[in-house]
């Protein structure tokens, strides 16, 4: 059944602004984790120590850490791919890091260059570093349910990559769909395919527009954490066709509808979405922000 309580892990500064032609201000991203964390948010993803071509706006990471005032009570996690991304990651002094892996071989070459075998080997030392410095872990799984490049991707498929991950010492598993084509009947089986749910969150993007339907299908499969981005913002510079994240509000419209709590203030959290807006001049996707600051 449903849940009593959802951990929103906000992935606006992240995945939020990664695909962003132009540079947003450090100081605007700084604002950005600031009123986030203002309206309640508990876990604020705020960049990536990946490699600064690969993603030129979040080339900023070290200065933005340096200059972040972290709010007791939230947690602050990145995303690291290697052993050169953790190094960068425990000097700026993470405590909480992600590391991100393809369900296909097509994304593992186009993301993170590397085959599908060969990014455990990248991320096994990671892994194993980051749990010996006493971080927490999760471990991304993208493109469970489509990819642009092969099609459909198969169940069995998924779960192989998400075990390798546990394997290695994540201590939970984001399901994501980059490309945003999942439907629900997709997510109650793929989450029915693995023995625990505890550790499993859903980060679905909202391409086809079934990004909330399939968050309550996991919602009812049995998942408590659920990935959103700020004003729908998002996407993937190296997957094509992928738009912007579950939006938040949209999530916490229908959270507070069905008396689920979750500690955001929609009313703050639309003002910074409308903020942000403003900064991007274009309006949010969000469909809770435009029916509330339209
Ligand atoms: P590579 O070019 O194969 O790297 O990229 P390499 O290991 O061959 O190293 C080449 C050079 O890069 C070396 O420098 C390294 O030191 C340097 P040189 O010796 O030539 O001077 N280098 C780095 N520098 C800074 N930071 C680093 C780093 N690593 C190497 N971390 C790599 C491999 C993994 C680095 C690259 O492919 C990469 O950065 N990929 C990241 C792509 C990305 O960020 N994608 C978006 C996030 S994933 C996503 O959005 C999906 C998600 O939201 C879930 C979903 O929606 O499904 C999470
Ligand atoms: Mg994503």
């Amino acid at each position: 059944g449903l849940p009593e309580s959802v951990t929103i892990w906000e992935v606006g500064p992240r995945d939020g602004l990664q695909n962003e032609g132009a540079i947003v201000p450090v100081d605007v991203k700084l604002e950005f984790l600031d009123r986030l964390a203002d309206a309640g948010g508990t876990v604020l993803e705020a960049t990536s120590f990946v490699h600064p071509k690969w993603v030129p706006q979040l080339a900023d990471a070290e200065e933005l850490l340096a200059r972040l005032t972290k709010r007791p009570g939230v947690a602050y996690p990145v995303l690291v791919p290697n052993e050169r991304g953790l190094d960068r990651a425990l000097r700026a002094g993470v405590e909480h890091i992600a590391i991100f892996a393809s369900a296909t071989e097509t994304f593992a070459r186009k993301n993170l260059n590397s085959s599908l075998d060969e990014q455990f080997a990248m991320f096994d030392p990671v892994v194993a570093r980051a749990r010996a410095e006493g971080l927490r872990v999760r471990g991304y799984v993208s493109m469970c349910f489509g990819d642009p490049w092969e099609g459909p991707v198969a169940r069995e498929q998924v779960v192989g990559v998400a075990k390798r991950l546990l394997d290695l010492g994540c201590d939970q598993l984001s399901l994501g769909d980059t490309i945003g084509v999942a439907t629900p009947g997709q997510v109650t089986a793929l989450i029915g395919a693995f023995d625990r749910v505890d550790r499993l969150a859903v980060h679905f993007h909202d391409t086809y527009g079934q990004a909330l339907a399939n968050t309550y299908a996991a919602l009812l499969a049995g998942v408590r954490t659920v990935d959103s981005s700020a004003g729908g913002l998002g996407g993937c510079p190296y997957a094509e066709s992928a738009t912007g994240n579950l939006a938040t509000e949209d999530l916490v419209w229908m959270l507070d509808g069905l008396g689920i709590a979750h500690g955001v203030d929609l009313d703050k959290l639309c003002d910074t979405s409308a903020w942000m807006a403003e900064r991007l001049g274009r309006p949010s996707p969000s469909r809770v922000v435009r029916a509330l600051r339209g």
